[in-house]
């Protein structure tokens, strides 16, 4: 990614936080995603009375870019209203992973600075189609 490419993705994470629908957890997160055509495809997390049912903010922009066509992740942001950039969660790194394991994460808050990571980093060993027969 290009540094310019960095910000509009940080910026796009920072724009959708506010649609976030989180009032059970009170914890808004935004993600935005660069797919192998250059566009971002934003998401928020979305939970439900039916706890379980919630989705997070990765997989809704996972969601998104695939819907559109995506068919490779180029790079990932996610804010959050935390005192410090916080990691995707478990669940997210492996749906992150089926689309690029070597995914670059640009991980921040509302106005802090970002933090560069690698999928592959936090989610070593992973578990890919390879390892399904007849994949
Ligand atoms: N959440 C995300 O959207 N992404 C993560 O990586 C961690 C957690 C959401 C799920 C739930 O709506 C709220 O944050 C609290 O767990």
């Amino acid at each position: 990614m290009t540094p310019e490419q960095k910000q509009a993705l940080v910026d796009a994470a920072r724009a959708v936080i506010d649609n976030a629908y989180a009032p059970y957890s009170n914890f808004d997160v935004g993600a935005a995603i660069l797919d192998e055509q250059g566009r971002i495809h934003a998401g928020v997390n979305v939970e439900n009375a039916v706890y379980p049912v919630g989705v997070c903010a990765e997989r809704s922009a996972i969601s998104v870019a695939v819907s559109a066509g995506a068919k490779e992740l180029i790079g990932l942001a996610l804010v959050t209203r935390t005192p410090e950039a916080l990691c995707p969660c478990g669940m997210c790194r492996q749906a992150l992973a089926e689309f690029n394991p070597n995914l670059p994460l640009l991980i921040t808050t509302e106005n802090g600075p970002w933090e560069e990571h690698n999928l592959a980093e936090i989610l070593p060993n992973q578990f890919n189609r390879s390892h399904l027969p007849n994949k």
